[in-house]
C-alpha cells in the first residue's frame, strides 16, 4: 500500500455477491451458499494447516508412516481449498483468503504451538474432520433446498467424501 492507513476502494465487498451471474440461481441462494462455503473454506484451510503442523512435528515409532500420511491428507485438503474457494467466486461471492481472517472465522479449535504426542495429534485432526463433515452435510442439504445442486454435489462428492475417507485412515490408528 502506498499510504499507511487508507485502503483503496474495493471492487467488491466481502460478504456480497455479484448481481449479474447468469447461472439461473437468484442472488439470495448464491449469497447463502457463498457464506456457507466461506465457513467450510476457513475450516478446511485450518485443517490443512493442522495437517502440515503434524507432518512436521510428529514423533514416535510410527513417525515415517504418519509423516507421509499427514502430508498426503494435507495435499488433498489443499485441493479442496481451491475447489471451495473457486466455487465461492463462481457464485459471485468473495472467497476468504488470508490467515488472520481465516483464524477469526474458523470453528476448528486452535492447537498450541507446542509439539504433541501422535495420539493427541490424531484426536485433534479427528475433531476437525467431525466439525467439517457435520457442517458440510447441513449446508449441502440447505443448498439443495435452495436449488443450488452444484454446491450440494461439491459438498457431498468432494468435501464429505474426502473427509470421511481421511477419517478412516486416521481412526484405524486408534484402538
Ligand atoms: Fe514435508
Amino acid at each position: 500500500m502506498s499510504s499507511k492507513n487508507k485502503q483503496p476502494k474495493p471492487t467488491q465487498k466481502y460478504g456480497t455477491v455479484r448481481s449479474n451471474v447468469p447461472i439461473a440461481l437468484g442472488s439470495t441462494a448464491r449469497e447463502a451458499s457463498a457464506a456457507h462455503l466461506n465457513q467450510i473454506l476457513a475450516d478446511t484451510m485450518t485443517l490443512r494447516d493442522l495437517y502440515k503442523k503434524h507432518h512436521w512435528q510428529v514423533s514416535g515409532p510410527a513417525f515415517y508412516q504418519l509423516h507421509l500420511l499427514f502430508d498426503k491428507h494435507y495435499e488433498e485438503q489443499s485441493e479442496l481449498v481451491d475447489t471451495i474457494a473457486e466455487r465461492v467466486q463462481l457464485l459471485g461471492g468473495v472467497a476468504i483468503a488470508m490467515a488472520a481472517d481465516v483464524a477469526e472465522a474458523t470453528g476448528v479449535p486452535r492447537p498450541p504451538k507446542d509439539r504433541e504426542d501422535p495420539t493427541v495429534q490424531i484426536a485433534r485432526l479427528l475433531e476437525a474432520h467431525d466439525i467439517i463433515i457435520a457442517e458440510a452435510r447441513r449446508y449441502a442439504k440447505e443448498a439443495s433446498e435452495a436449488g443450488d445442486e452444484g454446491t450440494n454435489d461439491m459438498l457431498i462428492s468432494d468435501v464429505v467424501r474426502t473427509n470421511e475417507l481421511q477419517v478412516w485412515f486416521l481412526n484405524e490408528h486408534v484402538l
